[in-house]
């Protein structure tokens, strides 16, 4: 089924940013590239600001974030609501990140991973689906709460 997906970088990540949105156009997505257009210098919260306020109204389905560990990234993205960023670094991560933590938007280190695993990680991230686990729709509903009771804005 062909998704909406918003990715974004900083130069850490324009180039694997690069091969994950040809895999997606490859793949039939409709792609929001938030940039950066160029591999210069710039700040990773800026590109995680724009693609989880899309994740976040749902304006689109998925977002795919790829700084230079995926850390940077994933701490700016989650202060966004209802956005479940996660920072995966094998097959293995991306798939429980879908299955145990219904993670919407992927975070890369383009400094760690290296193009062929990092377009694998988005095919696992883009086809699993969330596991069907009472105790991992309840511990999702615990932290939807916590989003919830404790954000201030
Ligand atoms: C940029 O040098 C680097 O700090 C950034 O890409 C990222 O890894 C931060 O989490």
């Amino acid at each position: 089924m062909a998704v909406k997906v918003a990715i974004g970088s900083d130069h850490a990540g324009f180039e694997l940013k690069t091969a994950i949105r040809a895999e997606l156009e490859a793949r039939g997505h409709t792609v929001i590239d938030c940039g950066p257009f160029t591999a210069g210098h710039c700040d990773y919260p800026d590109a995680a600001r724009d693609v989880a306020r899309l994740v976040s109204n749902k304006n689109c389905d998925r977002g795919v974030l790829v700084c230079g560990t995926g850390i940077g990234m994933a701490i700016a993205a989650n202060k966004f609501r209802g956005v479940r960023a996660a920072v995966c670094w094998d097959a293995d991560s991306a798939k429980l990140a879908r299955q145990h933590n219904d993670a919407n938007v992927l975070c890369l280190g383009g400094r760690v991973v290296d193009a062929d695993p990092g377009v694998k990680m988005l095919g696992i991230f883009l086809e699993t689906a969330q596991s069907r686990d009472e105790r991992h729709r309840r511990r999702l509903e615990k932290v939807a709460k916590i989003d919830a009771a404790e954000r201030k804005a």
